[in-house]
């Protein structure tokens, strides 16, 4: 079984976290992959660097907040320098990369939400991410359980705090690449016990 590199996408509260503990236990238990040939890494952060700009991302204020491009670029920065320091390295080392969010969070928040689709693209061309990811799955949620998710979670961030609608374009962005093959999906709506069964019967079907 060779490794792969896996990323799990979603809106806010999709349940990534809870459903990625499950991959890397399935791959440990089932699969005999030993825990130090799994790498979990997240987006924003993952590297000293990227951990910095993700405090920044997160914490915008009201005064003095991001314009959309400086933003759209400091995510490609925390990602850059992740698949450069981590990723590659971990891949060619054999390792299984398990990803909370890449480049299409940047194409759904950043392309679809903020307007940026084709700077977003031409970002994507310029680093090469797509071509990086064996498989990319959407825990799908709608807008509205997504906010509600994250407003139970405590305080929303400067990105949850955008509203329905923006969350409800970028689902749409990823229903829509979904149906068109470059994203694949389960549904995120069920308790996680039923979203973790299928999304390891989909694991074990591209395996
Ligand atoms: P995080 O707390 O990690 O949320 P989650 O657990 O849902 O991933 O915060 C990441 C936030 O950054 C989240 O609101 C989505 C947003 N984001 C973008 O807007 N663009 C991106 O490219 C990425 C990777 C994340």
């Amino acid at each position: 079984m060779d490794n792969m590199f896996i990323v799990i996408e979603g809106l806010d509260g999709a349940g990534k976290t809870t459903q990625i503990d499950a991959i890397c236990k399935w791959l440990r238990e089932s699969k005999g992959v030993d825990e130090s040939d799994i790498v979990r890494v997240r987006e924003p952060g993952g590297t000293p660097t990227g951990e910095a700009i993700r405090t920044i991302l997160k914490n915008q204020s009201d005064q003095s907040p991001l314009v959309p491009l400086a933003e759209l670029m400091l995510f490609f920065s925390s990602r850059v320098q992740l698949v450069e320091t981590v990723i590659k390295p971990a891949l060619a080392a054999g390792k299984w990369v398990i990803a909370d969010r890449f480049f299409h969070s940047s194409m759904g928040y950043q392309g679809v939400g903020l307007g940026m689709l084709n700077e977003c693209d031409t970002l994507v061309k310029l680093t090469g991410v797509d071509k990086l990811p064996h498989l990319q799955i959407l825990i799908d949620v709608s807008g509205l359980v997504a906010m509600e998710r994250s407003r139970s979670r405590g305080g929303l961030d400067t990105i949850e705090s955008r509203g329905i609608g923006f969350f409800e374009s970028i689902r749409q962005y990823y229903v829509h690449q979904v149906h068109v093959g470059n994203l694949l999906c389960v549904d995120g709506n069920r308790p996680p016990e039923y979203v973790t069964e299928s999304l390891l019967e989909l694991l074990e079907l591209h395996m």
